[in-house]
Order: C-alpha cells, then sequence, then structure tokens
C-alpha cells in the first residue's frame, strides 16, 4: 500500500517572464508540475512547489517606458494577473514570488562572489551595438536591418527569417535600432563572463550520474563535444536588474538570477513557514529538488545553473524534467488564427479541469511536442470524464438517496472487484511517478470501463423494479459508488477541484487507496462535469482572433513587400489598457521645419491650462508649408513617454490617418473642443 519512507522534495516550474500573458503554452508546464506536486502530497510526502516572476531584463524594461510606468509596477501588476490565472487553473504554490526581491539579491550576490573568489569570473573587453540616442546598448533582437546574404529589409540582428542565414549583427547591412530608429554604432565595454570549461568534469559527472532524461545527456553530450564557451554573465546600464557588486553601472544578465530566484522564492516560503532551508540545499542534502522546464531553457538549466550552485556551496538538482512544446491543431500557435489562446480567454469560456485532463492524457515523459487537437480535445473529455467517469456515480447515486435515504449498504457486493481497483494503485503511483501521466490515465479510463460493465451487468434502473430486491439494489449501487471513490483518489492530481466536489457528495475526503465507504451516509448527487459544448471552443477561438486576419510572417522567399492599402486592425486590447491611453485636444501654437530632418516639423502644441509641449512630428512630406498649420487643433497623445530625439526632446504625439500609400490627414476635433479637452 502506501510507500513508507517519507521523502522531501522541492519542485519548481520556470519562472513565466514578467511582460506578457501566460498562455496555453505555459500551462503544458505549469500542470504537468501541479499534477507531479499533488500526486507527490496525495501519496504523503513533503513537497513544495514554488515558483515567481521572472522580472528583470531589457525587453519588460523597455515595455514599462513604453506604458509610462517603471518596471516594478509593471512587474507588480503582471504578477496578479499571472497568479490570477494560475489559482484559476487549480494550480497551487506553496510559494510564488519575484526575481526583482531581496532574497533573490542576496543570492545573485553570493554566488558571484563564490565564482569570483574561486577564480571562476574573467574579465574581457566586447564590441557591441549602442544606440546613441538611447544611449543603451542593444541587444541582437532590438537590431533590424538588411540581411547580409539575400538583402531581405527588415531582419532581426542575429538571423534572416527570409533566407534563414544566421550572422553576427555587425554584418547587418543599414542596421537600425528597433528603439530609436538610430544606426547603431560599434562601443566598446567590460563584460564578465564564467569560465564554463571549468565545470566540464562536474558537469559530466551530474550527467553520467543516471537521473537525466535522456533527450538531455544527448544535448549535453552535443554541448561538451562542440567545448563548452565562457558564459557572458553582465550587461550595461540602463538595465532592470541587480547591479554587479564590483563593477559598477553593469548589472547581472537577467538569465543569471533567474533560476536563482527559484532559491529566492523557497526561502522566502522557508523564513515564512519556519522551514530550514539548509536542509534542503547543502550540498550532501537528502531533499529531492526537481525543475520543471521547456526543452527550449534545457541549455540555461543543465549547464549554467549547476555550475552557479557550485559557486554558491549549493547543492545539485536531483532531476530536470524537461518537456516539449505546445501545438495547436497540428500547427505553432498563432494569432491570425485565433490559436494563440490566453490562459485568460481560455477561462472565460471553458472548464480548466477539461484542459488538465487533456493535457495529462498527453503527457509523457520526454520532450516530445504535445498536440492540442481541439476536435480530440472535445471527445476526449465528453467520453472519457462525463461519458465515464461522472456517469458511474451519476448511475447510482440516485438510488441510495431516494431509496435509502443516502445510506451506504453495510458490505460490498464484490468485494473482488473492489480490491482489483484498489491493486491497480501502486502501477498507477508508478506511472505518476514516472511522469507518464497519459499511461497513467489509460489505466484509469480502463478502470472505469470496467466499473460501467459492471453497472450495466447488474443494471440497477431494473432490480429497483424488483419487489424484494432492496438488499441487493443497495450493495449493487454502493459498490459502483466505492468503485468511483478509488478513481477520484487516482484522478485528484489531475481533476483537484472535481475532487472536492466528490469529498462534499460522498462526505468523505479523496485519498489514494482508500477503505470502502460502509453504512455512510452520502449527500445528494449534484452534477460533477458539464458536457463540452463546441460552441465554447469557437467563442474562445474568436476571442483570441484578431479583427481582420493578420499577415503571418512570410517563412520562405518573401519577393516584393507590397504595401496593403487598408492596414489590418491589430490584436484587441481592454479598456483598462485603453483608459491608460490620455487623448487631449490640442492646439498648434507654432509648426516649423526641422533643418537636417527630411520628414519631421516641430511643432509647439498649446495644451491647455496656459501648458505646451514640444513635439516632432513625421508629417512634413504632407504639409510641406507648416504656416497652414497654425492654429489647428489636432489631438495628441497626451501621456507618452517622452523620447529623446536628434534634435530635441519630443514630449508627445499627434494622430493622423494614413491611407498606406504615404498620404497623412492630421486628425481634429470639431469646431468648439478646446486645447486641453480629454478625447474619450
Ligand atoms: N523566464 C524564462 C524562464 C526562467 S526559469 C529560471 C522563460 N520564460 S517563458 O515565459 O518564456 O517560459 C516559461 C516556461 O514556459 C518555459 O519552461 C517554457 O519552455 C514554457 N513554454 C513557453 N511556451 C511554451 C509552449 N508553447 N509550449 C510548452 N511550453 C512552453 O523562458
Ligand atoms: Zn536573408
Amino acid at each position: 500500500m502506501q510507500q513508507t519512507h517519507k521523502r522531501t522534495i522541492l519542485m519548481t516550474s520556470a519562472l513565466p517572464y514578467a511582460n506578457g500573458p501566460i498562455h496555453l503554452g505555459h500551462l503544458v508546464e505549469y500542470i504537468q508540475t501541479d499534477i507531479w506536486a499533488r500526486f507527490q502530497r496525495l501519496r504523503g510526502h513533503e513537497a513544495y512547489y514554488v515558483c515567481a516572476d521572472d522580472a528583470h531584463g531589457t525587453p519588460i524594461m523597455l515595455r514599462a517606458q513604453l506604458e509610462g510606468i517603471s518596471p516594478d509596477e509593471l512587474v507588480a501588476k503582471m504578477t496578479l494577473l499571472h497568479q490570477a490565472d494560475f489559482a484559476d487553473f487549480a494550480i497551487h504554490f506553496d510559494n510564488y514570488y519575484s526575481t526583482h526581491s531581496p532574497e533573490n539579491r542576496h543570492f545573485a550576490e553570493h554566488i558571484y562572489c563564490g565564482l569570483r573568489d574561486k577564480g571562476h569570473i574573467e574579465r574581457r573587453l566586447i564590441r557591441q551595438a549602442f544606440d546613441p540616442i538611447k544611449q543603451m546598448f542593444l541587444p541582437d533582437r532590438f537590431i533590424r536591418g538588411e540581411c547580409p546574404k539575400c538583402g531581405a529589409k527588415d531582419q532581426y540582428g542575429d538571423n534572416c527569417e527570409v533566407c534563414g542565414a544566421t550572422y553576427l549583427p555587425t554584418e547587418l547591412k543599414n542596421p537600425v535600432s528597433a528603439i530609436s530608429g538610430a544606426t547603431p554604432i560599434d562601443k566598446e565595454s567590460e563584460h564578465l563572463f564564467v569560465k564554463l570549461g571549468d565545470f566540464e568534469e562536474m558537469l559530466k559527472q551530474w550527467m553520467n550520474n543516471g537521473s537525466l532524461q535522456p533527450a538531455v545527456i544527448h544535448k549535453l553530450s552535443e554541448w561538451f563535444e562542440a567545448g563548452l564557451q565562457s558564459w557572458d554573465i553582465s550587461r550595461d546600464a540602463p538595465y532592470f536588474g541587480f547591479e554587479i557588486p564590483d563593477a559598477p553601472n553593469k548589472y547581472f544578465y537577467v538569465w543569471l538570477d533567474a533560476p536563482i530566484g527559484y532559491l529566492a522564492s523557497f526561502k522566502n516560503l522557508c523564513d515564512r513557514n519556519g522551514l530550514d532551508f539548509d536542509h534542503f540545499w547543502k550540498p550532501d542534502s537528502t531533499a529531492e529538488v526537481y525543475h520543471f522546464i521547456g526543452k527550449d531553457i534545457i541549455y540555461f538549466h543543465a549547464l549554467f545553473w549547476p555550475a552557479l550552485l557550485f559557486g554558491g556551496d549549493f547543492r545539485k538538482p536531483t532531476a530536470i524534467f524537461a518537456h516539449g512544446f505546445l501545438t495547436v491543431d497540428g500547427q505553432k500557435m498563432s494569432k491570425s488564427r485565433g490559436t494563440f489562446i490566453t490562459a485568460r480567454s481560455y477561462l472565460n469560456h471553458l472548464n480548466p479541469e477539461y484542459l488538465r485532463y487533456y493535457f495529462a492524457a498527453k503527457l509523457a515523459s520526454g520532450i516530445d511536442d504535445i498536440d492540442l487537437n481541439l476536435e480530440d480535445f472535445s471527445n476526449r473529455v465528453n467520453a472519457d470524464l462525463v461519458g465515464k467517469v461522472v456517469n458511474i456515480a451519476s448511475r447510482c447515486a440516485g438510488f441510495i438517496t431516494k431509496n435509502f435515504a443516502g445510506q451506504l449498504a453495510s458490505e460490498l457486493h464484490k468485494p473482488d472487484l473492489f480490491e482489483q481497483f484498489i491493486s491497480k494503485g501502486e502501477e498507477i503511483a508508478q506511472d505518476y511517478e514516472n511522469r507518464d501521466y497519459s499511461k497513467a490515465v489509460r489505466e484509469i479510463m480502463a478502470l472505469a470501463d470496467k466499473a460501467n460493465q459492471y453497472i450495466d451487468e447488474f443494471k440497477p434502473w431494473v432490480i429497483a423494479k424488483q419487489a424484494g430486491q432492496e438488499h441487493l439494489l443497495q450493495s449493487v449501487c454502493t459498490q459502483g459508488l466505492n468503485l468511483f471513490n478509488v478513481m477520484m483518489g487516482y484522478l485528484q492530481p489531475i481533476l483537484p477541484v472535481m475532487a472536492q466536489k466528490v469529498e462534499l457528495f460522498l462526505n468523505s475526503p479523496i485519498t489514494w487507496q482508500p477503505q470502502p465507504l460502509l453504512s455512510h451516509q452520502i449527500a445528494t448527487f449534484q452534477p460533477l462535469m458539464m458536457r463540452l459544448d463546441s460552441k465554447q471552443l469557437d467563442a474562445m477561438l474568436n476571442e483570441n482572433k484578431p479583427l481582420t486576419p493578420v499577415e503571418e510572417k512570410p517563412k520562405k522567399a518573401a519577393k516584393k513587400v507590397e504595401v496593403p492599402a487598408f492596414e489590418p486592425i491589430k490584436e484587441n486590447i481592454d479598456v483598462d489598457l485603453f483608459g491608460k491611453i490620455d487623448l487631449r485636444v490640442a492646439r498648434i501654437v507654432e509648426a516649423n521645419l526641422v533643418e537636417g530632418a527630411d520628414k519631421l516639423l516641430q511643432l509647439t502644441l498649446d495644451v491647455g491650462e496656459g501648458k505646451t509641449r514640444n513635439v516632432f512630428a513625421g508629417i512634413k512630406s504632407a504639409y510641406s508649408d507648416p504656416s497652414v498649420l497654425k492654429d489647428r487643433h489636432v489631438v495628441m497623445v497626451a501621456n507618452l513617454a517622452p523620447r529623446q530625439m536628434k534634435f530635441g526632446l519630443s514630449e508627445g504625439m499627434v494622430l493622423a490617418a494614413g491611407d498606406g500609400k504615404g498620404g497623412l490627414f492630421l486628425v481634429s476635433p470639431d469646431s468648439g473642443a478646446q486645447a486641453g479637452n480629454r478625447v474619450k
């Protein structure tokens, strides 16, 4: 029965970036981990599951600037949304924290100093693209230009989406900063590196200890063969992150402190709940530590992370559990098809346990991708959960309530059959333990088939009509409900919400391999789960679809880029975001040509209450004689973060319509509107 040895387990999921919403792809991982955590607890082990928002890095810093808020405010806002999504999918964290925390700063510094003092850090000068207007170094993905190989325009700094070439950002032709539009210059700066090669022996030993997945071992071997490169862990200011103790104006790269966030979140939990952090993390710890991650971030977890842990004198993880990527109907999630489905839009239409069940039915221990086939999804949920599992309870419950005042019989009709269900428990437990949830689900559904066959054979609805068969009717229904109870124990890690409803219905806690419920009072049966209606699926897909189809990025040989006459309408925003855009009527006090600029006009705008703003607007092509603009009323975005341009500071933007062919038409309010009026 229950294993006697009580294990102590810490598990984590990767920390989602704080600049985007949780989507169904993410949920593969959080649901996979949550099922494992619930399973371990159900089996009586001490298990903790922690996570956090990954708060640092350039994209988050820039997005906060764009929204005119501080990075802390952005992270605070996003983490609430993330946590609400997780909670509504019944994903239970013992702690959900942030990498921008005092604990994380402490551990990042501790680990860095450890590596430095042991001689594993080197400093080197490197040359990088630098944005002279923004005054910052540009990560590769913020540089765009022409592909050095095929000449395709507007390609990323490291690879061409048209011909597939990879190159250095310095090789791009006519590069521009994606942030300011300025031409980047080449600039030198000192960076700090972890000498990864120092850890090769240690990493090989760890790899050979037998607990990594074959696919992870395969990747590691490839990296060893290619030779381990030193890892650049520093970024120059401005950067949202932690400043490096002995390198002023340099910050830890987000991927240094992100995994350290696992330690920080757990430490925060320990401090609040009186747990012994060191017991889990000292080098000879007997506790088990597992990181659930996607296959795209194996490098960081299998190479860098053990090296970082070594620097801080911490133990290495017991294992890393990598999973594959989610596709929808066989294809990468796509905004234009409406299959880039956010967690929230799913929740607006569908029961979260449908998805928990479907992912479980598909997940195995490897890194194969997982497909959400929408037709299969709705068929399986209806056939398995509603048609098989819930059906067992609903076929037996009514008779117990009506004919026996809710009282179960004092003995089972077929004790052997009950024992068969119980004895399957060890095999199912092994499947869960191996993260082979799809196999566990197959075993459980085979039991559901068996239970339904049993009920079909003894037909309580027939016995109920036969005089003198009350005893048989009660024991057959008691048998059915007890089989159901055993199955719900096996399903509880996957369906915790339904399991809670069953606890109320059966008036008994759900446990793994329960004793039979006999001479026991149950409550009235309530529907445990509704059928999935395909209309709900359609509504969800519609919610995720843009108003007009977005052009998918051409993958191959895009010849000539035609300017569409009608610009596709962008992705929906919510009313809260719209409410943040402060549109105002402004009066053009003055409009001037700008020397050296071929597209810009300089506008002085009266924004009400005697205040003026300076704005550079790219409208010269339509108003080559700026004097016609004097005293015209226009609409401006009044709370756009000011932007330093070559010609001066621009403090807002005026609205103009574009016809896609280069025509520009300033937008004006009807007469009567005054400068400073809010446009809503
Ligand atoms: N912030 C980093 C992780 C730092 S961990 C110290 C990151 N964040 S993420 O938001 O991009 O992804 C979080 C997790 O979700 C990763 O494990 C990633 O592999 C997983 N997934 C993101 N998209 C996914 C799919 N489409 N399918 C399956 N998992 C996916 O990476
Ligand atoms: Zn190219």
